[in-house]
């Protein structure tokens, strides 16, 4: 089964109703998601990427079932990883010496993963391949968007940007379109795919955006490799990739936090009490890192303009939630955030010092006030927290 894009181009991948966790389980997914491949079919027929392993042999037969595999002129691989390359490998046992287009990274990836030697082309940003009928495909080079063999790939005539992971979501729709998608979700949804995998490369991201500006290019339909493909207004993902590539933040404030014995998370309600009474419009949120999805409070992360990060002493250290939650904020390198810490303590209490020395090794702005309370909390302490409510507001 195939659907419709446009004209001669077609949508032929799978819809995964079922996936719940990407790239090992550091991806959380909750409402689906999509392998997107496409079929060019000019007077050359070109498949556009691949699908993932687990439904290779339904991707081709699937393929097989539309077309006969040796009618596939060219074959395009956007990018290496097994998402999208992952049913390559049955797919050449068939048709073994067709031509595969991709970045020079992409041929070291892909031999690296598949040990195989097929009949490589490499291409870089502004080379061109005809398909017929006066269309051409041109290839635009997105290293580290969001590997180091990335690219995005556009069909003239038809004005379509084959984008691969960007401007993706894990989003299973299968109305396939962005205006037949659930808008809420389908913002949110994007909004993660950018704060848990992109946000590190937010600098390539506006580079990238300047450069395919520049190609002066008409764009009628941005189709990603994950999630809805974008024909109504497909610019608003691109203005929206501006805006989030720029040191993104909203009016919000995130707390975040694990407790032993709720000493920590009166601390954490006290802050979230009193940012609140300061500034009644600044949006609150309060996460318990153990009792929530870590991608989920990434994505809050990413709206805010500042975090505060909580953890009780354990053992002369944070605790484990926290420590591994941190490691993950720190490779997500966040800019023009500000960041307080706090933490109750029985003897030792080293966690806030420790919290605060990581989240400026995260790239926050680390503000003085800190809440290092020891036992549980006074009602002194918790007007203390207004410090810290106050350092982060200003
Ligand atoms: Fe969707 Fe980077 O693979």
């Amino acid at each position: 089964m195939r659907k419709k894009v446009k004209n001669n181009v077609s949508w032929i991948g799978y819809i995964d109703w079922e996936l719940q966790e990407f790239h090992g389980a550091d991806y959380s997914v909750f409402n689906g998601s999509s392998q997107n491949a496409y079929l060019i079919e000019e007077e050359k027929t070109v498949l556009m990427d691949t699908i993932w392993k687990p439904h290779g042999e339904f991707f081709l037969n699937n393929l097989k079932q539309e077309i006969d595999l040796n009618d596939i002129d060219y074959i395009v691989i956007q990018h290496g990883e097994v998402d999208h390359s992952g049913a390559l490998p049955l797919l050449m046992q068939e048709i073994p010496d067709t031509p595969i287009y991709c970045t020079e990274n992409a041929v070291k990836s892909l031999k690296g993963q598949y040990h195989e030697d097929w009949n490589f082309n490499v291409v870089k940003t502004g080379d061109t391949l005809d398909v017929g009928n006066g269309k051409s495909l041109v290839f635009v080079e997105m290293r580290m968007l969001h590997w180091p063999d990335s690219m995005a790939t556009y069909l003239t005539g038809d004005n379509i940007l084959f984008s691969n992971d960007a401007f993706g979501q894990h989003f299973a729709v299968e109305e396939l379109f962005n205006d037949l998608a659930d808008p809420c979700l389908l913002e949110k949804e994007a909004m993660k795919y950018y704060a848990n995998i992109l946000n590190p490369f937010s600098a390539l991201v506006s580079r990238k955006l300047n450069e395919i500006a520049a190609l002066n290019l008409d764009i009628d339909i941005i189709a990603p490799s994950h999630g809805v493909i974008w024909r109504d207004n497909p610019v608003q993902i691109i203005e929206k990739y501006a805006a989030w590539a720029d040191a993104y933040q909203e009016d919000q404030i995130t707390i975040v936090y694990e407790t032993m014995w709720e000493g920590t998370g009166t601390l954490a309600n006290a802050i979230a009490g009193q940012i609140n009474d300061l500034s009644p419009e600044t949006r609150v949120k309060v996460f318990n890192i153990a009792k929530y999805d870590k991608n989920e409070i990434m994505t809050e992360v990413f709206k805010s303009k500042a975090i505060a990060v909580g953890s009780p002493t354990v053992l002369n250290d944070v605790m484990s939630s926290v420590s591994g939650w941190m490691t993950f904020l720190k490779s997500l390198k966040f800019k023009n955030k500000k960041a307080a810490a706090f933490g109750c303590y029985g003897w030792s209490g080293e966690s806030v010092k420790i919290l605060q020395e990581d989240l400026a090794k995260a790239g926050f702005d680390v503000v003085d006030a800190s809440l290092r309370v020891n036992w549980n909390p006074t009602r002194d302490d918790l007007v203390q927290a207004r410090e810290v409510a106050e350092a982060l507001l200003a």
